[in-house]
């Protein structure tokens, strides 16, 4: 009777768990001038949060949605000095976070053999460990609301894109980034999730440097790779759907660490898993190779 009765308490704190929310009142968002970042902002501000928006570019406050409170820091998160001044500015506005949204980054196209070293560093520079000097200046905010780090990694995290070799290998630190982080700050009470997109339609193919990509013709495997990525981005998801999914995964009581976002991505994902690594190569090579 006694293990039935423990039996069911288990069941009911698993349940609650699942069920209880996490709420989100202050936030701060990376990259939110545009796109997916930008749509996490609208929403949040439309639920009445008070969100601090840190990018280089700052907007007009009528382009963002009406509600809450909104402050815009701008910064390049890749230069130290500016953003210990964007954290000075953060100190002034609050002493907790909810939740850190760390989004900014960008994409690099072309092969690892012709990419100079300078674009290497600097897609890993924006990419990850300025996210990384994101998370650790945001940590104190956090603990002391017992808050959330959410990354946006990328589909392209699992499967390794050719011709964008690099912004693959950031987004697959990215994960394992928030595997580790899980574990070293659940003492604090901070809950780490990495989220993977996969084609969103937003200012990121534009911005991609393909430097080290020409354009494509018939007989250039880059270029033709990374047009046919690029058709697949612009034809993809719109940001605000991605962001209204990014902010229930926040919110959710018990949430994993790793995301899949929409059902088509969530089952590429698994198919990966399940695949001998030697044929899902082979597929993404007939793909996009
Ligand atoms: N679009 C997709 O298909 C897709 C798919 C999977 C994952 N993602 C990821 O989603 C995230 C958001 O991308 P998006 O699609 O929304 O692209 P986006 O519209 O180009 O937005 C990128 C954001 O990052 C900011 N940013 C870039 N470099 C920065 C820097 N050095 N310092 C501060 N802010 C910086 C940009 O702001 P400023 O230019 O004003 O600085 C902008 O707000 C990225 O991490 C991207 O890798 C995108």
């Amino acid at each position: 009777m006694h293990s039935m009765l423990k039996s069911v308490q288990l069941v009911e704190h698993a349940v609650v768990m699942g069920v209880c929310m996490f709420s989100i009142q202050k936030a701060l968002v990376t990259g939110g001038s545009s796109g997916i970042g930008k749509a996490i902002v609208d929403s949040l501000l439309r639920e009445g949060c008070e969100v601090i928006s840190v990018s280089r570019t700052v907007l007009p406050v009528t382009s963002f949605a009406t509600g809450g409170a909104l402050h815009q820091i701008a910064c390049d998160i890749t230069d130290d000095q500016a953003l210990g001044q964007a954290f000075e500015k953060v100190s002034t506005l609050t002493s907790s976070l909810d939740i850190l949204f760390s989004n900014a980054g960008y994409g690099i196209a072309g092969a690892i053999a012709d990419t100079p070293k300078e674009l290497v560093a600097r897609q890993f520079d924006v990419n990850l460990f300025s996210s990384i000097e994101v998370i650790r200046n945001s940590l104190a905010y956090l603990e002391a609301a017992k808050g959330r780090i959410i990354l946006t990694s990328s589909v392209a995290a699992v499967v390794s894109l050719p011709y964008q070799s690099f912004y693959s290998c950031t987004k697959a630190s990215l994960n394992m980034l928030a595997l580790a982080l899980n574990t070293e700050l659940k003492q604090a009470g901070i809950r780490v999730i990495a989220v993977m997109p996969g084609d969103v339609a937003t200012p990121f193919t534009n911005n991609r440097d393909k430097y080290a990509c020409p354009e494509a013709t018939c007989d250039d495997r880059c270029g033709q790779s990374i047009a046919k990525m690029e058709h697949d981005e612009r034809t993809g998801a719109e940001p605000e759907v991605i962001a209204k999914r990014i902010i229930r995964i926040a919110k959710k009581g018990n949430p994993k660490p790793l995301y899949g976002l929409g059902f088509f991505y969530r089952s590429v994902l698994v198919v990966f898993k399940i695949l001998p690594v030697r044929l899902s190569n082979l597929i993404i090579g007939w793909l996009y190779g």
